[in-house]
């Protein structure tokens, strides 16, 4: 019982930290950002592209052991090309940032990383939400 309760002001702290983007202000932010069309994709597929990695959430960090990556922030940038968490093998870091800097609540940073991605192939994963 107290390991529940423990587990949950926890998890209840985690959420209060971190900044969960509504959709509508999310979109809002890429449009002004030079996003609608960026890469030849759509504004709805970037926003589908960022509900599908992250939920709109600014911490989300996800550790894929077959590369000994992690994906960082609302659109989940790889560490091994786009940034740099001093911990991933081979690592590009073509973005010129440490990792921890796409968790910030203002995401100008990650649209500026995430462009610079988009253009190289291996950067962004296809969005199916068009079809
Ligand atoms: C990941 O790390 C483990 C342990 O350090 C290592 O054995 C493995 O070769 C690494 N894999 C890649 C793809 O770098
Ligand atoms: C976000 O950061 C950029 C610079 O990195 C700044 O120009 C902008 O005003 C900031 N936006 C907000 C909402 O604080």
């Amino acid at each position: 019982m107290k390991a529940l309760l423990t587990l949950g002001i926890f998890l209840l702290s985690v959420t209060v930290q971190a900044k969960v983007y509504e959709r509508c202000e999310f979109a809002r932010i890429l449009k002004n950002n030079g996003m609608a069309g960026y890469a030849g994709i759509s504004l709805a597929s970037w926003v589908c592209l960022a509900k599908h990695e992250s939920g709109y959430n600014t911490q989300s960090t996800t550790y894929h052991s077959e590369s000994n990556s992690s994906h960082y922030g609302i659109f989940q940038i790889n560490s091994q090309y786009g940034c740099d968490d001093g911990k991933t093998p081979r690592a590009v870091n073509a973005c010129g940032i440490p990792c921890n800097a796409l968790l910030q609540d203002n995401i100008t940073q990650a649209i500026q990383c995430v462009k610079k991605v988009a253009k190289d192939p291996q950067g962004i994963q296809g969005c199916n939400c068009d079809a």
